[in-house]
């Protein structure tokens, strides 16, 4: 938390300076409106989290597809348990609150840094939806590939696509495409995972020489991250999980793990792990 201030500063100066700036895909580090802190005051612990409000991207990537229900009929309504997450695409650990019930798959080969951010997602086409105006707006956690949908489409979970559009089992039946057309773009995740810290899970079947990993619950998107010291490769296009390869040496495992991450806006965190487990808490977060 105490982190927050800094990392401000720096992602701000760098992108006021020019060369090195980092990319800001959420706009999360576009200067803040009124007066910014003196570099040289001594900042003050913030008692509570930012507002969400300040860090709204003026300009933002808008997309115009269509969502179906996830996982079809069998999606209806489950929430995204331990095991569940685990073996989707992206390998997610099990998110507390409410990424659990209210969740999205969309083109990870389109989108290769998509696991784990959110997005808010409208009914798109005026009209069509009996519910557009009711529960318009609806902020998804993103845990699967959508297969061989678009790049501008998603796969909603059935109880979150009803409320949004008033298609589903209680309400009525999806229209002869079995489509509904959606609007979205991509939102911090920070106000809808406001208790969590992030969570790391290690995929099974690795070996010594090879592990695939998943980060969740962050609440802006990792761009970096290293284990030991060792840099891992960052989800691509053909794999949404990001990969410990250390160039052919064996993977430093020794314990205890230095975990280093590396946020959009440029801030780090940094966790100490007694072991490696299926899933654990890292008991960080990008404030
Ligand atoms: C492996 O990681 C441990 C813990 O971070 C570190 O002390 C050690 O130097 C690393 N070993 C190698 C060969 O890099």
């Amino acid at each position: 938390m105490h982190h927050f201030p800094i990392a401000l500063l720096l992602c701000c100066a760098s992108l006021v300076g020019g060369a090195g700036a980092r990319p800001c895909p959420d706009g999360s580090c576009l200067p803040r409106p009124g007066p910014s802190p003196s570099p040289g005051a001594a900042s003050p612990v913030p008692a509570q989290p930012p507002s969400p409000a300040p860090q709204q991207p003026t300009q933002q990537e808008r997309f115009t597809g269509t969502a179906t229900v996830w996982g079809g009929h069998q999606g209806v309504g489950i929430p995204l348990g331990a095991e569940g997450a685990a073996s989707l695409a992206c390998g997610l650990p099990q998110a507390l609150s409410f990424a659990q019930a209210r969740f999205a798959a969309v083109n990870l080969a389109a989108h290769p840094a998509a696991c784990a951010r959110c997005l808010l997602v409208v009914c798109g086409a005026a009209g069509t939806c009996p519910n557009r105006g009711i529960a318009a707006a609806q902020p998804l956690y993103i845990v699967d590939d959508c297969g061989d949908c678009g790049p501008a489409d998603l796969l909603i979970d059935a109880a979150t696509l009803e409320e949004m559009t008033g298609y589903g089992s209680s309400g009525r039946p999806l229209p002869s495409s079995g489509r509904v057309a959606v609007e979205w773009s991509w939102v911090p995740c920070a106000p809808l995972l406001l208790k969590e810290t992030i969570r790391m899970s290690i995929m099974p079947g690795g070996n010594a020489f090879y592990k695939q990993l998943a980060f969740g619950s962050a609440w802006q998107p990792i761009t970096a991250a290293s284990i030991n010291g060792q840099p891992l490769v960052a989800p691509t296009a053909s794999q949404p999980r990001w990969q410990w390869y250390a160039g052919g040496r064996p993977l430093n495992a020794t314990a205890p793990l230095l975990v280093s991450l590396t946020a959009a806006g440029g801030s780090e965190q940094h966790a100490r792990l007694p072991a490696l487990q299926e899933q654990q808490d890292l008991g960080v977060q990008f404030f």
